[in-house]
């Protein structure tokens, strides 16, 4: 468990920062829902529930917990209306009677929609997907101006929500090295392995422990070409004749807190074919030089520093490996060539906020009061174009993939001249690599939670 002091401070710093942005809004209570769980269309069985985030960042102990509601007034103790139907098809959330109950006036409630211990003359802000049978219009659903305010804060993490995300990537990592593990148990040279995506897919959950539906996004286990679709959605079960590559985009979640963590292996050269040993031995150099590039962008990483220009310098450093691992015959002249070049073989964004959600919100925001600011024209996909702020908590995962669909346009175009078409087409069939980690900016540096719950890992 985390320390409990820990959450009340958390409580505190929420309970100021919402009284804050409820008078600057002019509004006297903020009522969250915890939100409902949804049916499939034409059926009655249900999507996987997801609690508003919102409500996850208040109340985590529940964040398995629907038509739950949460009443922040000025100067009083949070008001907590746990949903607890007489039921006997579901089980109810019992009343709960640990330390952090204390924190919250708690109530059992039998109607999804309850009555409230609001008062007249009031007005009250709520944030939920959907809104109470008896709203009056006294109620103001997602105003603009506040969520803004609350999402803009979100961005800066207090230490219980970096405790959590840092269990949630001790959590991750225990996954990657089973599958880890088991890829390279199963690279058998000549002979038809027996590794599918969906074995290394359960082999993950059990070693994290989590159901499908507690990871934080749908883990990516793509084997040989397959990494070079970016949210590869399979897990095939066929056995492939031969293992070359797996990539894994695999998280954790921990008390509704997510790890989003990459990793890529391939088979070394003495476990492939003949013929395709000497390619093994290339591609297993772009894997690290990737690694090499994505730690030298990381060591970049410190308060004031605009993540779009860490964006464009993780380009400039993929210049260098091209060169390096000889895709590229001869360095292209222009920075604009140079970047035809690079957005085919990295054509995402260098990363992204994390928290309760895994792209998590305010990426693009500037200020509290919603400015935003798009990415270049030219990066479309990054979702970050924000100055670094200590407590913000983000990703760095700079790729290098073998899309058929990007290189197909790049050789059409005449920056296509400087490119090693003959080694490309080679590693077409190992896919891609990317190389992931969650990074706490800190007041001088970064502190990378990832790989610190590897060490840990590997020290125990
Ligand atoms: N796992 C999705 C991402 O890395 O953004
Ligand atoms: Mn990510
Ligand atoms: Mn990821």
């Amino acid at each position: 468990m985390i320390a409990f002091s820990l959450f009340e401070t958390h409580i505190s710093s929420l309970q100021q920062q919402v009284e804050q942005a409820l008078s600057q809004h002019d509004f006297d209570a903020l009522l969250i829902g915890s939100g409902h769980t949804k049916k499939h269309f034409l059926d009655d069985t249900h999507y996987a529930f997801r609690a508003n985030p919102h409500f996850v960042r208040w109340v985590p102990f529940l964040h398995e917990s629907a038509d739950c509601w949460l009443l922040i007034q000025k100067g009083k103790k949070p008001a907590l209306y746990i949903y607890a139907p007489n039921d006997f098809w579901y089980q109810s959330t019992p009343l709960p009677v640990d330390e952090w109950a204390g924190l919250f006036d708690i109530t059992l409630v039998t109607d999804p929609a309850p009555a409230l211990m609001t008062q007249e003359n009031q007005r009250y802000a709520v944030v939920a997907e959907e809104p109470l049978h008896n709203f009056s219009n006294k109620f103001e659903c997602n105003p603009d101006v506040l969520l803004n305010t609350l999402h803009f804060d979100r961005a800066i993490k207090t230490s219980w929500e970096i405790e959590c995300i840092f269990r949630a990537n001790c959590c991750a990592v225990k996954g990657h090295a089973a599958a880890k593990a088991l890829f390279q148990k199963s690279i058998v040279p000549s002979s038809e392995s027996s590794l599918t995506e969906r074995a290394l897919h359960n082999r993950y959950l059990q070693a994290t422990g989590h159901l499908d539906h507690e990871l934080p996004y749908n883990v990516i286990m793509a084997l040989n070409e397959n990494a070079a679709t970016l949210h590869y959605q399979h897990k095939s079960r066929s056995p492939l004749p031969v293992a070359r590559t797996l990539l894994l985009d695999g998280g954790a979640s921990y008390l509704g807190y997510a790890a989003d963590i990459t990793r890529t292996w391939s088979a070394s050269a003495v476990d492939m074919p003949q013929a395709e040993q000497a390619i093994a031995t290339v591609f297993a150099a772009i894997v690290k030089a990737v690694e090499r590039l994505q730690l030298s962008v990381i060591e970049q990483i410190k308060p004031g520093l605009d993540y779009i220009e860490l964006h464009r310098l993780a380009h400039q450093y993929l210049v260098d490996v091209l060169l390096s691992t000889k895709l590229l015959a001869q360095c292209p002249p222009t920075d604009e060539v140079q970047e035809v070049i690079t957005r085919t073989f990295f054509p995402h964004g260098l990363g992204h906020f994390l928290g309760i959600q895994t792209h998590d919100v305010a990426g693009f925001q500037q200020d509290s009061q919603g400015t935003v600011k798009a990415p270049p024209a030219s990066h479309p996909f990054l979702r970050l174009t924000r100055v670094l702020e200590e407590g913000m908590v983000l990703t760095v995962e700079p790729g290098l993939y073998f899309i058929p669909s990007l290189l197909e346009k790049l050789r059409a175009d005449a920056a296509g001249s400087f490119v090693n078409w003959d080694l490309v087409d080679q590693l077409k069939p190992w896919g891609g690599v990317r190389i992931e980690d969650n990074i706490l900016v800190t007041a001088t540096g970064a502190r990378n939670l990832t790989r610190e719950a590897f060490a840990l890992l590997d020290a125990n």
